[in-house]
């Protein structure tokens, strides 16, 4: 299965945090906002990944990751020209996906938790797959209204919603998923919107939600991105570190101790690098 990271759109919910710097390199905690969604693309288990962002900031994610390498990762880059929303990410993902199962994750999403083996089992379907999450605001996401894993209806910022199940923003998709992001068009927001094609896979019958089995933060707005902040700090108090991406590369297998002794001097002297030099063997 494959991987694409959004980091595209101008992050203006985030102005001016966001006038000159991509919302998903802001910090949240000790790490860029990406990170966050990165880390769980690998826990679902993709060893490549496409990132997406708009061509001035490509730059900067390309020389924070590189190749990918050092991770145990294959990172390719394309640009997003204009914002045209979530789903645009799947056509100009098309050649990337090919025939293969794709993960797409949000660039602000933070997943709180170990989801590795229930990403692991939403790769391992066939139909596509959501994942839903109870929020007190609901009119602000993607709500879906389920019975068991089926889903029954899905609306995208209702003004009255049926649930107050969020769907959050990491979703799998069968590889025929670019080809039906291509036929979509935009909502009355001017965007692609990925609501519109979890609705086809719906009309079709082959689409599932499922539980997410952990705590999770759309990071967003200023205040979920202290939300996620905080978050990030609560587990790091229990002792669990989120969106470490050398210490996941490690523990999933992708690189082994050399390597990852190998990425240590690059955090010296932080914070962080303490942290990875802490990972036991
Ligand atoms: C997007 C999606 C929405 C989803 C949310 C999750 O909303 O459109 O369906 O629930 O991400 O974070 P946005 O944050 O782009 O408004």
């Amino acid at each position: 299965m494959k991987g694409i990271l959004l980091a595209g759109g101008h992050g203006t919910r985030l102005f001016p945090l966001t006038r000159v710097v991509s919302k998903h390199l802001l910090p949240v905690y000790d790490k860029p906002m990406f990170y966050y969604p990165l880390c769980s693309l690998m826990e679902a288990g993709a060893r490549e990944v496409l990132l997406i962002a708009a061509p001035s900031d490509l730059p900067l994610f390309q020389k924070l990751l590189g190749s990918g390498r050092a991770l145990g990762l294959r990172i390719f880059y394309r640009a997003q020209e204009r914002a045209l929303g979530i789903a645009d990410a799947l056509r100009i993902g098309r050649d990337f996906i090919g025939n293969d199962r794709v993960a797409l994750a949000l660039g602000d999403n933070v997943f709180a938790g170990d989801c590795t083996a229930v990403f692991r089992h939403a790769a391992a379907q066939k139909d596509a797959v959501v994942f839903t999450s109870p929020v007190p605001d609901p009119v602000r996401y993607g709500v879906a209204t389920v019975q068991g894993e089926r889903v029954t209806a899905l609306e995208e910022k209702p003004a009255r919603p049926a649930s107050n199940l969020a769907v959050v923003g990491m979703y799998y998709y069968p590889p025929d998923c670019a080809a039906y992001a291509a036929k979509l068009s935009p909502s009355a927001r001017g965007e692609l919107e990925i609501t519109d094609l979890n609705r086809r896979y719906l009309q079709e019958g082959r689409l599932r939600a499922l539980p997410l089995p952990c705590r999770w933060q759309d990071a967003g707005t200023s205040e979920g991105l202290l939300r996620a902040a905080a978050l990030v700090r609560e587990e790091e108090l229990k002792g669990r570190q989120l969106g470490c991406l050398e210490e996941r590369a490690y523990r999933l297998g992708f690189i082994d101790r050399a390597q990852f002794e190998r990425l240590w001097p690059l955090s010296a002297g932080s914070d962080y690098g303490a942290k990875l030099r802490g990972v036991p063997v």
